[in-house]
C-alpha cells in the first residue's frame, strides 16, 4: 500500500541518484503540484535546487506576495521572483480572441523563462510537476536514447505552449510522475505545505487574463483582482470556502446603467461563477444561498469603482465551461 513517508524517503533517494550535485530549475505556480515538487526537491538536494517564480501579472489579489512570504521567508526555499507584468500586459494589447490570449501568454511565459534561466543559469535539469495522467499522453517528451532519461522538448506549465528551444532542452527531474492529484494532496501535506496550497481552488495558468472577457486592460485587472478577493473573502470567513470547487468571478467588457445616490452609472458587470465538481470535468452551478449572494453583490458594487452590477451564472459544465474563456 501506499505510504507517504516511504514514498518521499524513495523519491528523495532517486533525486539524489539521478541528478548527483548538479543544479536544478523549477518553475513555481503557486499550485498545489509544482509546490509539493519544490518541498520535495528542496529536501532532497538543498541549495542544488533554484525555484523560479514568474509573475505575468495575472494572479489573485496578494498571491504573489504571499508565495514569496511563504516559500522564501517561512520555509527558507528562495525563490526567484521575476516580475514581468509589464510585458505580459503589453502582448495582450487590443488581443480579445480567448485562444490568440492563451497562445500569447504560453509564448511570452517561454520567452521570459528562456532569459531568466539564462540568467541564474547553468542548469543540467528542469523539474516539472508531471502526475500520472500526464505521463500517459506523454507525446510531450522525447526519451534520451542513450542515458533512457526524458528530455523536455515542452514545458509542462499550465499554459500548452509549443516546443521548447533547443538550448533549453534540460533533462527531466519527475518524482511525481507515479501519482494522482489527490496522492499529492497527501504529500504535499504530510511533507509540510500549507493547507492553503494543498486545497487552494483550481486557478487558470493564464489567471485573471482569462476572466477578462474582451481586451487585458491594467484598469480592469485592478477591477477583477478587487472583485475576486471580495469573492473569496465572504466565503473564507463564513468558513465556506471550500465547499465549491471553485468560486470566482468574471469581468465583462460591457456596460449597463445603474443609479448611484442622486448619479447614474453607466459601468461593467461582474459575474459570479460558483461550481461544485469531483474532477472539473463535469460541473454543476453551486447553489449558493441568497444571503451570500446579496453580501457579495453588494460589497463589489460599493467598493469596486467601475461595476455597477453583479449577475450570477446558473450554467452546468457541459453544456457551459467553468471559464468564460
Ligand atoms: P473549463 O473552463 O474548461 O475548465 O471547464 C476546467 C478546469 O480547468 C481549468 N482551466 C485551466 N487551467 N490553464 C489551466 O491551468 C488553462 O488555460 C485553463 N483553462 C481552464 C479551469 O479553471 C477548471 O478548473
Amino acid at each position: 500500500t501506499w505510504t507517504t513517508d516511504a514514498f518521499i524517503e524513495e523519491s528523495i533517494r532517486e533525486v539524489r541518484n539521478q541528478v548527483g550535485d548538479r543544479r536544478v530549475l523549477l518553475a513555481l505556480s503557486g499550485g498545489v503540484d509544482s509546490s509539493t515538487l519544490a518541498f520535495l526537491l528542496h529536501r532532497a538536494i538543498g541549495d542544488n535546487l533554484t525555484c523560479m517564480f514568474i509573475d505575468q501579472g495575472f494572479m489573485r489579489k496578494g498571491e504573489p506576495e504571499r508565495l514569496v512570504e511563504l516559500f522564501d521567508h517561512q520555509f527558507h526555499i528562495p525563490v526567484q521572483y521575476v516580475n514581468a507584468r509589464d510585458r505580459f500586459l503589453k502582448q495582450l494589447e487590443g488581443v480579445t480572441d480567448p485562444e490568440e490570449k492563451r497562445r500569447l501568454i504560453g509564448h511570452e511565459f517561454i520567452q521570459v523563462f528562456e532569459e531568466e534561466s539564462q540568467r541564474l543559469g547553468p542548469f543540467d535539469y528542469l523539474a516539472q510537476g508531471t502526475l500520472y495522467p500526464d505521463v500517459i499522453e506523454s507525446a510531450d517528451s522525447n526519451v534520451d536514447p542513450k542515458t533512457g532519461e526524458r528530455v523536455a522538448v515542452k514545458i509542462k506549465s499550465h499554459h500548452n505552449v509549443g516546443g521548447l528551444p533547443k538550448n533549453l532542452r534540460f533533462k527531466l527531474v519527475e518524482p511525481l510522475r507515479k501519482l494522482f492529484k489527490d496522492e499529492v494532496r497527501k504529500l504535499g501535506r504530510s511533507i509540510g505545505l500549507p493547507e492553503e496550497i494543498v486545497r487552494r481552488h483550481p486557478f487558470p495558468g493564464p489567471g485573471l487574463a482569462i476572466r477578462i472577457i474582451g481586451e487585458v486592460t491594467s484598469e480592469r485587472l485592478n477591477i477583477l483582482r478587487d472583485a475576486d478577493f471580495i469573492v473569496r473573502d465572504e466565503i473564507s470567513k463564513r468558513g465556506i470556502y471550500h465547499d465549491y470547487w471553485q468560486a470566482f468571478a468574471v469581468l465583462l467588457p460591457i456596460r449597463s446603467v445603474g443609479v448611484m445616490g442622486d448619479k447614474r452609472t453607466y459601468a461593467h458587470p461582474v459575474v459570479l461563477r460558483f461550481i461544485t465538481s469531483e474532477d472539473g470535468m463535469t460541473a454543476d452551478w453551486a447553489r449558493v444561498p441568497y444571503d451570500i449572494l446579496e453580501a457579495i453583490s453588494n460589497r463589489i458594487v460599493n467598493e469596486v469603482k467601475g461595476v455597477n452590477r453583479v449577475v450570477y451564472d446558473i450554467t452546468s459544465k457541459p453544456p457551459g465551461t467553468i471559464e468564460w474563456e
